[in-house]
């Protein structure tokens, strides 16, 4: 059994990470932390977690005896400082995405936790999506021949005016290091290799701010401005010559948490979605042309019950040494963090950014 120490007890931690752990039989929460006092007291008390195992420092959830590994699902800005810290301290680490608010400052992390010997994990969460795994192992066994062309939008509505989203740390450069770009567009740029395997050449991209201010959490009836992109867009040369564009935005009016991805190969195609109907659910369509007898056709397509996975249960898995290698490393964030710096570069430049990666 992992004793796990939680930092960061927000919307993620407790919507997604907290039933994730309860249904994984190799975990327990042993200490939980949050600077919010009130954060920190509803999920302590929902978990039973004793005072002296409630911290409102990392610091000392880390020097706690009680701790195996931690999981950290604060905001962007201290996910690194936070890392290198369990790492220092000798703790096993599954930090949410974007890693850090820069490459270097990811890659920094990325080389404590090899150089400590640490098993790890960056949360990927799309990874788990089985029509994903399905796609990938399609793909990957060249069902659909030499991939050309990748066309993913991920499209969230909940940025637009109308819903009058106040200005919370997602909207603060400093605290996030980009907007739609780092929350969403990080998913995506991670999802198009998980799948066909192909790591990025180069990448051109543009991003605006639409919404230049917004409503203070503090005080409604002032506002602040906003310092990070509201959408981005942005085009990848991919090894083996295969393209890629990517729409990202938090303006996508009627969407939830919308995602599709298009990949083009020379014998087939698949398209896979999420949340298209706002069910949550994954699907994936493949069109096979005559190996399926019917040329042209997309077919929604049953996926078998073995590409089914979940986040936490991968996470116990990486730590007791019997990962499937699928879960996202420290390494793959900080790759991942080298796409979201080239965006900001290009969008500065005007210019196609290479990445060496
Ligand atoms: N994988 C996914 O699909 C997914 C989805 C949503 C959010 N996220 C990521 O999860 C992270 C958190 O997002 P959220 O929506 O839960 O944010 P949130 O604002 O709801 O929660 C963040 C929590 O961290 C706490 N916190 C801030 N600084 C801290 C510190 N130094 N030490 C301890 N606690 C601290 C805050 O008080 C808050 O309770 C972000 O990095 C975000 O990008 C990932």
């Amino acid at each position: 059994m992992t004793r796990l120490g939680l930092i960061g007890l927000g919307g993620i931690m407790r919507g997604t990470h907290i039933p994730g752990i309860r249904q994984c039989p190799d975990f327990t929460v042993a200490a939980v932390c949050d600077i919010d006092p009130g954060a920190l007291a509803r999920t302590a008390d929902e978990l039973g977690i004793p005072e002296d195992r409630r911290f409102l420092d990392y610091r000392d959830l880390l020097a706690c005896p009680d701790i195996d590994a931690v999981d950290i699902a604060t905001p962007n800005d201290v996910h690194a400082p936070i890392a290198l810290a369990a790492i220092a301290a000798g703790k096993p680490l599954s930090c949410e995405k974007p890693l850090a608010l820069t490459a270097a400052a990811a890659e920094s992390v990325a080389a404590a936790a090899k150089a400590a010997g640490l098993p790890n994990m960056v949360c990927f969460s799309y990874r788990y999506k089985s029509a994903a795994r399905f796609a990938r192992d399609i793909v990957r066994r060249g069902d659909i021949g030499r991939v050309h062309h990748v066309a993913i939008q991920y499209f969230q509505g909940w940025g637009l005016e109308d819903a009058h989203c106040p200005l919370v740390w997602r909207f603060v450069k400093a605290r996030s290091g980009s907007g739609a770009l780092g929350d969403l567009g990080s998913h995506a740029a991670d999802l198009v290799p998980f799948v066909t395997g192909l790591r990025y050449r180069r990448i051109v991209g543009q991003c605006a701010t639409v919404v230049p201010e917004r409503p203070l959490p503090e005080d409604p009836l002032k506002t602040g401005p906003v310092d990070v992109d509201d959408y981005a867009n942005y085009m990848a040369e991919m090894e083996g010559g295969a393209t890629c564009c990517f729409q990202i935005t938090r303006l996508a009016f009627g969407r939830g948490n919308y995602q599709r991805m298009e990949i083009y190969g020379s014998k087939g195609a698949l398209v896979y979605t999420l949340d298209a109907d706002h069910s949550g659910r994954d699907t994936l369509d493949l069109c096979l042309g005559n190996a399926m007898g019917a040329g042209g056709s997309y077919v929604r397509v049953d996926i078998p019950e073995r590409y089914h996975a979940a986040q936490m249960q991968s996470y116990a898995d990486v730590l007791q040494g019997r990962g499937d290698g699928l879960a996202a490393t420290l390494d793959d964030g900080a790759a991942n963090m080298r796409v979201m710096d080239a965006v900001l570069e290009s969008q500065r430049t005007g210019r196609w950014i290479d990445l060496n990666a």
